[in-house]
């Protein structure tokens, strides 16, 4: 029997009317009855799902890609070499050719009953993105499928997300929507990579304000597999709101890289007077200083700025040594540099400044492509 046979007369129609991306790590053991909860409410619909999996040890990949050799509407986008949750969606979207897209979460967690909802009110062209919203209506029911700090932070980012984007969106950390696959097409190229707000980017990237409907839906407790999410994600995405109200001048990870560089000073300066204060020289005291904060920034940044890459065992050693070597380069170069602005006339901090910007700068773009 043919796919087209098997759909329903009444409702039948050829062209494929949308396409679920299913980003996955480790969902090995909630693949197949995603497909199957999927294709229960979709039935009569021209659906397809893709699943971006980041190579997954748990074998996501090959689990996705048994299934899909008995339904072909079932896809496997396999990467590898990359990790992150905003990249695999936005693979997964470019990869669609349907006119509607829907991004879900691999892990159950999402209502999928919501599915057919949401693509009526954007075939009757009500909106052009329907959010599925834990926080509109009814009560919070997912404060326990959260955990309650996570459920704080998810509500302060939502709420300064709000205030950033001046959408009404109650919910705009949501991992479960679908919108008009143009949407996302025309802002793709502008769209973060690294992070995990994938929708908060793709509203804040739009140019004319996207018409929006929220549906509620309870927040389902995890039956298989963990959350690849913790408190970090609420620092990169201050980050992520950072880039949003300075237009892209500083990206989310030359931000938090800077933050972490000045925290690094602090570092510094702390050691330097606990040093001076046991009676050790001031050059060895500012040498063993500039190692402590150099080794804290190192270990900062791979924790959470370089998160998604995040080195761990011999790679963690070996990154060590490259980092310390890269930011004793313009160590040098600051020195210079403030000297020529100093002579030049400049106030004291001006020099001090310059120079520090200098190697900043140099340190993000060296260790960003020879460390991680
Ligand atoms: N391809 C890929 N790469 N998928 C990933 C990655 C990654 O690096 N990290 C996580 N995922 C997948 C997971 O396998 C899951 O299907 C989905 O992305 C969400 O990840 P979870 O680890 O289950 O996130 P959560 O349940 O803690 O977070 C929920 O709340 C967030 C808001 O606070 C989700 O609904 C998120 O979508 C939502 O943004
Ligand atoms: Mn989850």
């Amino acid at each position: 029997m043919t796919e087209k046979a098997q759909t329903n007369p009444a409702t039948a129609n050829d062209r494929l009317e949308v396409t679920v991306v299913v980003p996955t790590f480790n969902e090995r053991a909630n693949v197949a009855k995603l497909v199957s909860k999927v294709g229960a409410v979709l039935t009569g619909r021209q659906w397809q799902i893709i699943f971006v999996d980041d190579n997954s040890p748990d074998g996501t990949a090959a689990e996705v890609k048994a299934i899909a050799t008995k339904d072909p509407r079932v896809q496997c986008l396999h990467r590898m070499g990359r990790r992150g949750l905003a990249g695999a969606v936005i693979e997964g979207i470019l990869a669609s050719a349907a006119p509607f897209v829907a991004v879900m979460d691999g892990d159950l967690q999402h209502d999928e009953r919501l599915l057919p909802m949401m693509l009526q009110a954007l075939q009757a062209d009500e909106a052009d993105l329907v959010v599925g919203s834990r926080y509109v209506g009814g009560e919070d029911a997912d404060a326990s499928a959260l955990g309650a700090t996570r459920e704080a932070g998810s509500r302060f980012a939502n709420w300064l997300g709000q205030k950033v984007l001046q959408v009404k969106l109650s919910d705009p950390m949501s991992g479960f929507f679908m919108i008009r696959r143009e949407k996302v097409d025309d802002v793709a190229p502008k769209l973060a990579t690294d992070g995990f707000k994938i929708l908060f980017d793709i509203v804040a990237c739009q140019t004319k304000p996207l018409r929006t409907l929220e549906l509620p839906y309870t927040f389902r407790a995890r039956e298989a597999g963990d959350s690849k999410l913790d408190n970090g994600v609420v620092v990169q995405y201050l980050g992520l709101l950072t880039a949003k109200l300075t237009r892209d001048a500083i990206s989310p990870r030359f931000l938090m890289f800077a933050m972490v560089g000045a925290s690094g000073v602090g570092v510094h300066l702390v050691t330097l007077k606990a040093l001076l204060n046991l009676g050790s020289g001031f050059a060895t005291a500012q040498g063993l200083a500039a190692v402590g904060a150099m080794t804290s920034n190192y270990l900062i940044n791979n924790a959470v700025t370089y998160r998604d890459r995040r080195k761990r065992g011999f790679g963690l050693v070996a990154g060590y040594f490259k980092f310390c070597l890269l930011c004793s380069i313009p160590l040098a170069a600051n020195v210079a540099v403030g000297t020529v602005v100093y002579e030049r006339g400049a106030a004291w901090a001006a020099a001090g400044i310059a120079g520090a910007v200098v190697a900043a700068a140099w340190n993000y773009v060296t260790t960003s492509k020879a460390v991680w």
